[in-house]
């Protein structure tokens, strides 16, 4: 799973790849790669580590190269090593590719081969051997073409072929973004890795290739023949202006939250109105609406369905990679997969499969131009502007408020106006409670986090949290159900943050019974304990307990000397099953 891109033209090859590379880390940062066309063989740097760990060593300085191809990695096939990273290349020298997906079938291609030598454990590798040996005989496109009807899974390829000067693009599952320059090609995972170089954009289809020559681009079937293209102009709506005077990017996108959330806000209210009125129609007018979605993005879907519930819409929540097993589609239902990134796999692999089954696709995304938009019937934005880190926080809060905006467009209640307000303040002043508590926290091994209702999916999110960015064992349940097994693990001390919307709350029971059985109780609450909390109403309470979580991590975090916004073994996108 791992960001692929490509360059042809007369610039500075390794400073543009490099700078794309940086762009699509979110995919994955276990390693990274860099080839370039020289003579008479493809020179190749590769290293493990973080490209701004790395780059020195992966550039190749002023070389006259025409033509590149660069990547990051998030290991599936093999481990974090120098040779297993990417781009991996053919016996003979003559080419190089990077690739982002899975060859499923790569064993039984691999055993196809004959005589050739391996470097590495991936996957990815036998396609440079498979296109080696076909390409002897009958030349490189051929090849590309035979290994596109023989290779099963998934794939992005970038492929320098040095004996002809060519690069090579194949798409079948795994996605491929072509930019248009002048006299210049770029080839990406997506649209943004190019966005400062050029806004016209034509996307690759499954079963497509295309041929870069001379700074001209062919895009062709799986046939050989020719393939129009539309090409798009893209307006670029993210932006990474940096950490600016914060530490790391999360603790900067947290305390953006409430402007993200007035951007969300406008943005409904003028260019997006139309699309939220139409998302409304859908969703009052289906046989059954059924969310999909994974990781945090899972978490604001089960609000979702929440929200939906008490406006009266039948609706249900699937992680995304149990889709097919687990849900019935039919062409009553409406499929709403939530998505930061939009290029989640198994997200999209559950949209393909409603579709076929006749179900109609409204999406929720944060970038634009994603696979999942591209792939929908009809998309609303969140509007949270570019997410660095890997955890989702001023995404997820979005995410809550085009749900709760969902809800309130079908039943009429009031999204509270000054909620904004609120998040910002309960930010400045519990500043000093959270760092207190995250003091004690970072010596914990495990923690539970318990809701209700509206907060039993934030209890979730706090716990993943906590998890990835912490990396303190966490656990995030329903009140009721803490007395059904985990009880046991609960002993003198044991931190249990309790999510109590106010007074009178039915989880202060559950709060009860684990306070006498010894757990320290950490309760976030308008009425107890010690944040402050702002008085709340209609689910705003989901939004001042994600946040006092988000901060909770971070500090631990912190604390702790972790990696914040890029902790170990993870990416913020996950483009393989
Ligand atoms: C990864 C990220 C999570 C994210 C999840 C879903 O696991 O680390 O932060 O919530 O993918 O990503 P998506 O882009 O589909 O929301």
């Amino acid at each position: 799973m791992c960001g692929i891109t490509a360059y042809y033209g007369d610039r500075e090859t390794c400073e543009i790849l490099l700078d794309s590379m940086k762009r699509l880390e979110y995919r994955g940062y276990d390693s990274a790669g860099i080839a370039v066309l020289s003579k008479p063989k493809i020179s190749v740097r590769k290293d493990t580590g973080k490209l701004d760990e790395i780059e020195g060593k992966l550039n190749h300085g002023n070389s006259k190269s025409r033509a590149g191809i660069g990547h990051t990695r998030w290991a599936t096939h093999g481990n974090v090593s120098e040779k297993n990273a990417h781009p991996h290349t053919s016996c003979d020298g003559r080419f190089a590719l990077v690739h982002n997906g899975i060859i499923e079938n790569w064993e039984k291609l691999k055993e196809g081969l004959g005589e050739h030598e391996f470097q590495s454990e991936t996957d990815s590798e036998v396609a440079a051997h498979y296109i080696e040996e076909r390409a002897k005989n009958k030349g490189t496109e051929k090849a590309i073409r035979d290994f596109m009807r023989e290779a099963a899974g998934s794939y992005a390829i970038a492929l320098l072929d040095s004996e002809e000067d060519r690069l090579f693009a194949v798409k079948s599952g795994s996605p491929m973004a072509i930019g248009m320059g002048e006299k210049e090609i770029f080839l990406a995972s997506d649209v943004y890795a190019f966005s400062p170089y050029t806004d016209k954009v034509t996307f690759m289809k499954d079963g497509e290739y295309a041929v870069v020559e001379d700074c001209d681009i062919v895009v062709k079937n799986t046939r050989g023949e020719e393939v129009g293209k539309r090409v798009e102009t893209i307006r670029w709506e993210q932006d990474d202006s940096g950490k600016g005077a914060f530490d790391h990017y999360m603790q900067k996108e947290i305390t953006e939250i409430p402007r993200s959330l007035e951007k969300l806000q406008n943005s409904l209210e003028t260019d997006q109105r139309d699309t939220l009125r139409r998302f409304t129609e859908k969703l009052k007018d289906c046989g059954k609406v059924i969310f999909t979605a994974a990781g945090t993005s899972y978490h604001a879907s089960l609000l979702g369905v929440y929200f939906l519930q008490k406006a009266g819409v039948e609706a249900q929540a699937l992680i995304a990679s149990e889709f097919e097993n687990y849900e019935r589609v039919d062409e009553n239902t409406l499929l709403v997969p939530i998505s930061q990134s939009g290029e989640t796999k198994d997200v999209l692999e559950a949209m393909d499969y409603s579709k076929q089954e006749g179900a109609e696709i409204a999406s929720i995304t944060n970038v634009p131009h994603s696979t999942v938009e591209r792939k929908s019937d009809l998309n609303l934005r969140i509007r949270a502007g570019q997410e660095v880190c890997v955890a989702a926080t001023k995404t997820f809060t979005n995410q809550l408020y085009v749900l709760m905006k969902l809800a309130e467009s079908i039943n009429g209640t009031k999204v509270e106006n000054s909620l904004m307000e609120k998040i910002k303040e309960a930010i400045e002043r519990n500043e000093g409670q959270i760092k207190k508590l995250a003091e004690e926290m970072k010596d914990e091994k495990d923690v539970y986090i318990i809701g209700k209702g509206e907060t039993y999916p934030v209890a979730r999110e706090i716990a993943l949290k906590l998890k990835e960015i912490s990396y303190i064992h966490a656990e995030g349940m329903m009140g009721g159900e803490l007395k059904h097994g985990t009880l046991a693990l609960v002993e003198d001390g044991t931190p249990v943050i309790s999510l109590i919307p106010g007074k009178g709350s039915d989880i202060i029971s559950n709060v009860k019974e684990a306070e006498s059985r010894g757990a320290k109780i950490i309760e976030v609450s308008p009425d107890y304990g010690d944040f402050y909390v702002p008085e709340n109403s209609n689910g705003d309470f989901a939004f001042f307990s994600s946040v006092l979580g988000f901060l909770l991590t971070y500090w631990t975090a912190r604390k702790k000397g972790l990696p914040v916004d890029k902790p170990r073994n993870l990416a913020k996108s996950v483009t393989v099953q």
